[in-house]
């Protein structure tokens, strides 16, 4: 296995896209930032170094963080922020993971710009479950807003309102041919006829679940989110913000031009929402002299609508584990969690950006989490220090309602404002159902979790059944993710072993939500063996 050194400087770039140029946030001056490549089993060391104006951390996501939790990087969760002028050094050890994961900054909205791809191959004497592509190709999807995000954002949460929507989709950082002043750049994936292809797609969009499609080829899924997957072959995929998913595409079409294309899959009806599509560029090389000239367009695939939430249930449905994998049971922790939206009544002074004088909030079993200002939780954790937040987190919703009804009691509405963590013992098996609510909006949430991969049991719609719904759990094959899509107006659950101590972030992956408060903690105890217990915390850790 071998070390990985990376310096990664955080600095003010001018990138031009959409006709304007902007000063952007970035990593190396790079958009998307620069893609690290390692192997399953080694270490990487990467020294951030912070010359922007803003602080910043940046998460490895879906890096299991395996005792080093010092190293997963959300702002004021496992680490203080990274002051402008300051820097601090990520180390991780990569196990037990292969395919493609990514990295982003973890502050306000900074990821807008701030994110590149991961990419674990197998170990040296190791080869892929499937056939050795001819070539590897990371596509991360992205969204571009004309004004600046963290302004953006800022503003959205003065006026309590919901933010400006983006002005474009990208891929690796090109809105594309549909554009205006973006044809120029678009990305091209150059290719050779016969040739098989392996393309890692990343979503990296800050708010927007996307469909991909590619014209005239078929696509073969063979990993999601790090994990192998049985192939299964399709002509779209809906992924989430968060998620991952590799495919396989040969070839095999006449050698001309194709555009790979991506735009909103939109749970939230009725919600503003980006509608522009954004494309790369198949380009093959046939050898011969190039007939298909710039003036004669790629050929476009076919999108599902808007609202096809048939087509992005059939995608999730037909993601499975290539074998047999042994459920963790029995279950010790049986939890149920509401996810959904939530209205604060305006304060005097406060601006009601909200519908009808409201502002709008988010929750978990009615907890609107609230991060700290003066510590990190895994700081507080280790040091025993009082007051920063408490473990009550509740595990079950305040109240039994139909979470899926249009007519929600009003009373439910207004969530409450707290800092609460989940205790979870060492080694205990932990079943979560996730369960959305029409609580403002019902819509599809792309819930991940800090430390862990998981699996996703079952998904499907209206309210939870216990009876009847656990009868329909894959107890045979169910995917392994970091993140879940969890259906509009429905639920999923989810299951994995509390084995990795330190306080572990979950929350939506639609940035706007983890703003208005949609996000928990659980604080995994340690184990209190040599390989069971937290690491200390690196000397350069950033303080408050
Ligand atoms: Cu990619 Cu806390 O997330």
């Amino acid at each position: 296995a071998e070390v990985h050194h990376h310096e990664f400087i955080v600095q003010e770039t001018p990138v031009k896209r959409l006709c304007k140029t902007h000063n952007v946030i970035t990593v190396n001056g790079q958009l998307p930032g620069p893609t690290l490549e390692v192997r399953e089993g080694d270490t990487v060391v990467i020294n951030v170094v912070n010359h922007a104006q803003y602080n910043v951390t940046i998460h490895w996501h879906g890096i299991r963080q395996f005792r080093t939790g010092w190293a997963d990087g959300p702002e004021f969760v496992t680490q203080c922020p990274i002051k402008p002028g300051g820097s601090y050094k990520y180390r991780f050890t990569i196990e037990g993971q292969e395919g493609t994961l990514w990295w982003h900054a973890h502050s306000s909205w900074l990821r807008a710009t701030v994110y590149g791809a991961l990419i674990i191959r197998p170990r040296e004497n190791k080869t892929y479950p499937f056939e050795k592509p001819a070539r590897e190709v990371p596509l991360l999807l992205g969204e571009w807003w004309d004004a600046d995000p963290i302004q953006v954002i800022k503003d959205a949460q003065r006026t309590g309102g919901a933010p400006n929507i983006s002005d474009a989709y990208t891929i690796n950082g090109q809105p594309g041919d549909l554009y205006n002043c973006s044809k120029e750049e678009t990305t091209a994936v150059p290719v050779k006829p016969g040739e098989t292809a392996l393309l890692r797609f990343i979503n990296a969009a800050l708010n927007q679940e996307l469909f991909v499609s590619i014209a005239q080829h078929k696509m073969t899924v063979v990993g999601v989110d790090a994990s192998y997957t049985k192939p299964f072959t399709t002509s779209v995929l809906m992924i989430a913000p968060g998620q991952t998913t590799d495919v396989l595409v040969t070839m095999d079409q006449a050698p001309t031009r194709y555009y790979i294309a991506a735009r909103a899959y939109d749970s939230a009806q009725g919600v503003a929402f980006d509608n522009t599509t954004t494309t790369a560029v198949i380009e093959y090389d046939c050898g011969c002299a190039t007939d298909f000239g710039p003036s004669i367009p790629p050929a476009f695939p076919v999108l599902p609508a808007f609202n096809d939430t048939n087509t992005a249930t059939a995608f999730a449905a037909g993601i499975r584990s290539p074998h047999e994998v042994k459920i963790p049971e029995p279950v010790d922790e049986n939890l149920f969690f509401t996810v959904g939206l939530g209205l604060f009544n305006c304060e005097p002074g406060q601006q009601c950006g909200g519908p009808n004088n409201t502002r709008f909030t988010a929750s978990m079993n009615n907890i609107s989490f609230v991060f700290p200002q003066t510590t990190s939780l895994l700081h507080a954790h280790y040091y025993g220090i009082p007051g920063v937040f408490t473990t009550d987190f509740p595990a079950y919703p305040p109240v039994q309602f139909d979470y899926t009804a249009q007519n929600v009691p009003r009373d439910l509405w207004q969530p409450v404002p707290a800092t609460k963590l989940y205790k979870l013992k060492f080694g205990s098996v932990v079943q979560i159902v996730l369960q959305d609510t029409s609580i403002v909006s019902p819509e599809n949430h792309p819930i991940h979790i800090h430390g862990y991969d998981f699996y996703i049991l079952a998904e499907g719609f209206g309210n939870f059944d216990p009876k009847k719904d656990a009868k329909k759990f894959n107890y045979v094959d169910p995917p392994q993710r970091n993140t879940v899509a969890v259906p509009v107006n429905g639920w999923a659950v989810i299951r994995f072993v509390a084995d990795n101590p330190g306080v572990w972030l979950m929350h939506c992956h639609l940035d706007v939500h983890i703003t208005w408060g949609l996000a928990m903690a659980f604080l995994v105890e340690d184990g209190y063996g040599k390989l069971e217990t937290l690491e200390a915390p690196p000397v350069d850790l950033p303080m408050c």
